[in-house]
């Protein structure tokens, strides 16, 4: 079932230090398909797919070990969180990738409640594809009433039929294209199983997008869903848009999931992402029994917001991003390396994407802007191409001001912003995390075909 697991509750003796979690990836095995199936040869932390759930309360410090079982270097990036840039787990920019069999110590303070995730960010299209992944739980000092708390990491592999996951790592296609999109879907890491409801159940549904490319639009048929955070910030609580909740990879949406349907029936939960009679990816069924309680759940009250300062709009400094490149996309080239090249050239580097013209190669990079740390600043994100772009920033949240011109409701906080094909996102933040922080397309595919770019903050 899609329980949490409340053996992983870290536990929290009153006045004992934290304890520190061990994240050991290796390889390991995973019953992704059916049981009659055969497993998958996978990468994990310890056992499972997906890694251990790491959950602590607002204002605490999380200490995670990171001991390297692989035979290649990793690091780990902490999704969302706002820590002090030696933590974030970006490779040459924040720290050295961590070798096979060496150990890193992450640690530091959450200011934020919220649903977050960890991920490799070092060779991170194939480690996240293989299975490293796990999500971060911020507990709210005072969170909602709900029957349960439950989490959905969503991912979406690319199988052979022997279940081993296809090797056609970096093929040109992906890169130039919509991502590598896998064609199975798993639900923390196994295939889909019904949830099983009580008619007037309150359900906190988290949800993460892990997947490597897969844009996701749920629609959780004959169900009332208010949305009360995004990629782990409050947001006021209101109805998806068209009822449906748009997750580009690396975002996340917390909900509420008030289960109104009739004892013993059955609602679909839909990804209408990129058709409109899409296939259902998992189900609602409802016990036979007597409704939880009497009547349907109240009013669904806003969370406290987490402690982020708010951007000056009036007095900010303006950017740009420019988004250019990719199959389809008409560019003529771009700085890679510090020399100008065409698109033969950068084609030979893997490289087919730009940001303000410049095509990043893996480690140390020169930064797109220099922002003067405490100062607001609007972002203007165009993308240029043909594809939609989840475009991420670390340690910072942003408020997103708008979409292709539209004023976006809510102005939500998001550390991810799906940027509209031939589209625009404003955002704006406050610099208020000194350091080099990436800023990176998260169709990891496009990420490795030169879409990533540095903000500094000084
Ligand atoms: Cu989810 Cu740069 O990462
Ligand atoms: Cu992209």
């Amino acid at each position: 079932s899609v329980l949490l697991a409340s053996s992983l509750l870290p536990n929290r003796t009153m006045g004992a230090e934290n304890p520190i979690h061990t994240l050991s990836p290796a390889q390991s095995s995973a019953q992704l398909l059916p049981d009659d199936w055969p497993k998958t040869p996978v990468l994990a932390y310890g056992q499972n797919i997906p890694g251990p759930l790491l959950r602590a309360r607002q204002g605490e410090r999380l200490r995670v070990l990171l001991k390297n079982d692989l035979d290649q270097p990793t690091t780990i990036h902490w999704h969302g969180l706002r820590l002090p840039n030696g933590m974030d787990g970006v490779p040459d920019i924040t720290q050295s990738a961590v070798a096979p069999g060496e150990s890193f110590l992450y640690e530091f303070a959450l200011p934020d409640a919220g649903t977050f995730w960890y991920h490799p960010h070092f060779n991170s299209t194939q480690q996240i594809a293989r299975g490293l992944y796990g999500a971060l739980i911020v507990d709210e000092t005072d969170p909602p009433t709900v029957d349960r708390d439950l989490l959905w990491l969503l991912d979406d592999w690319r199988l052979n039929r022997d279940g081993t996951i296809r090797d056609d790592f970096g093929m040109g296609m992906d890169i130039s294209h919509a991502g590598r999109m896998g064609n199975y879907i798993t639900i923390n890491g196994k295939m889909p199983e019904p949830l099983v409801v009580s008619k007037n159940e309150r359900i906190r549904l988290r949800l993460v997008n892990v997947s490597n490319a897969r844009i996701l639009s749920l629609h959780f048929t004959g169900h009332r869903v208010t949305v009360i955070a995004l990629d782990g910030h409050p947001v006021s609580p209101h109805q998806p848009n068209s009822d449906a909740i748009l997750l580009g990879p690396g975002q996340r949406a917390d909900i509420m999931l008030d289960c109104l349907g009739e004892p013993g029936s059955r609602h679909p939960v839909l990804d209408v992402a990129y058709d409109e009679d899409a296939d259902a990816i998992s189900e609602i069924v409802y016990r036979a029994e007597e409704p939880i309680r009497e009547t349907p759940p109240g009013p669904v009250f806003a969370l406290s917001p987490n402690p982020l300062s708010e951007p000056d709009t009036n007095a900010a400094e303006q950017h740009e991003f420019v988004i250019s490149g990719g199959a389809m996309g008409g560019m003529q080239g771009a700085v890679f390396r510090g020399e100008f090249m065409n698109t033969n050239a950068l084609m030979q580097e893997g490289r087919i994407w730009a940001l303000n013209g410049v095509a990043a190669s893996a480690g140390k990079m020169d930064p797109a802007f220099d922002l003067k740390r405490g100062s607001s600043h609007i972002i203007n994100i165009r993308n240029e191409t043909v594809f939609p772009h989840p475009m991420h920033l670390h340690g910072h949240a942003f408020r997103v001001l708008s979409i292709n011109g539209i004023e976006a409701p809510h102005r939500p906080w998001s550390d991810t912003v799906l940027v509209p094909d031939r589209g625009e996102a404003r955002i704006a933040l406050v610099a208020d995390n000194p350091g080099d922080w990436l800023f990176h397309c998260h169709v990891l595919s496009h990420a490795d075909g030169g879409m990533s770019s540095i903000l500094r903050v000084s």
